[in-house]
């Protein structure tokens, strides 16, 4: 008989500027390999107001969205394309729900829960379904969905 072999996916997953400057990147990047993901690509990049802007597009009329964009650009994040079977899922299970404060008491052991502060402030982020990965990938590395790309480890 036949088994079908599940595809792996990719998903982006960031560190926030809180979570550089308050020194959770090898906490969380050893989670990411415990939970039986591959660091496909990774970048550290200070980000401009205009590159927040644009991806966080679909929030742009938000009232908290002045304040998203300064939390964004506050200092460097490091972006990541993470590759594991359902990992645009298993991703945001693993970060938790968006608001770390609430996150601390609902689900203690998330990544939000660990080095997120409150609904704005919290650490890191997923993309929330396949059309938001696949655009937030080609959002940061334009060529990686067409092949092999190779970028200087951060
Ligand atoms: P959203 O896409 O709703 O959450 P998630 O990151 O879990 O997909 O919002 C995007 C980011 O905007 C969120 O991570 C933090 C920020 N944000 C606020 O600052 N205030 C808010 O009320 C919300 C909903 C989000
Ligand atoms: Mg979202």
């Amino acid at each position: 008989a036949f088994r079908a072999l599940a595809a792996a996916e990719l998903t982006l997953a960031i560190v926030k500027p809180d979570g550089i400057s308050g020194n959770h990147t090898s906490s969380i990047r050893n989670i990411i390999l415990q939970s039986g993901f591959t660091i496909h690509t990774q970048a550290t990049l200070h980000l401009h107001q205009h590159t927040v802007t644009a991806f966080y597009a679909e929030h742009s009329t938000k009232t908290f969205f002045p304040s998203l964009v300064k939390y964004m650009t506050s200092g460097p994040v490091l972006i990541m394309v993470l590759e594991k079977v359902n990992a645009i899922a298993d991703w945001r299970t693993l970060i938790g729900p968006t608001d770390a404060r609430k996150a601390k008491i609902t689900h203690p052991d998330s990544i939000r829960a660990m080095c997120g502060e409150d609904l704005e402030r919290n650490c890191v982020h997923g993309s929330d379904s396949h059309e938001s990965a696949a655009r937030e990938i080609s959002f940061f590395f334009p060529d990686s969905l067409s092949g092999e790309i190779s970028l200087p480890e951060s």
